[in-house]
């Protein structure tokens, strides 16, 4: 990125111009929200082609949110999984359902994006 270069270039690193910069940052009245999943959770067993309820918990959603469109990806082995079973829906909803992806037997996990991104319990799927 030209201005990131330009500033590493730089020798003389002005307080005046990092000030400007941090003034210059948006001021979001908004909280950072990662609801945390609550199912499916240790234990639980999906099959392949299944529709089951993601559900997490909404009790601590602050007012204004950054994001309030959720996202739930697939993860495997500490991976986030190009594969997305849901999206577009609200964070404040507390569940939607999705279907469970044809993937290989396993152990995996969901990832909900509120923000950055919540990490379910690690919880098997079965491919029959
Ligand atoms: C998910 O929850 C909704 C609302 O409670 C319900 O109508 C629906 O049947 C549920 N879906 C499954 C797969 O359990
Ligand atoms: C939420 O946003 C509104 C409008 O931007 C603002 O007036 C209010 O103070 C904010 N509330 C909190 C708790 O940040």
């Amino acid at each position: 990125m030209k201005f990131t270069n330009a500033l590493t270039s730089t020798f003389v690193f002005p307080a005046a111009a990092l000030s400007t910069m941090t003034a210059a940052a948006p001021l979001e009245p908004r909280d950072v929200y990662d609801p945390r999943v609550t199912y499916p959770h240790t234990g639980t067993v999906w099959i392949v082609g299944q529709r089951h309820n993601v559900t997490w918990d909404t009790s601590d959603a602050p007012v204004n949110i950054t994001n309030p469109i959720g996202t739930i990806k697939l993860g495997a082995n500490n991976i986030i999984l190009p594969i997305t079973l849901a999206t577009g829906f609200s964070v404040l909803s507390g569940r939607h359902e999705v279907t469970v992806p044809d993937v290989d037997s396993g152990e995996y996990f969901l990832v909900f994006f509120g923000d950055s991104g919540d990490w379910s319990d690690t919880f098997t799927i079965n491919s029959s």
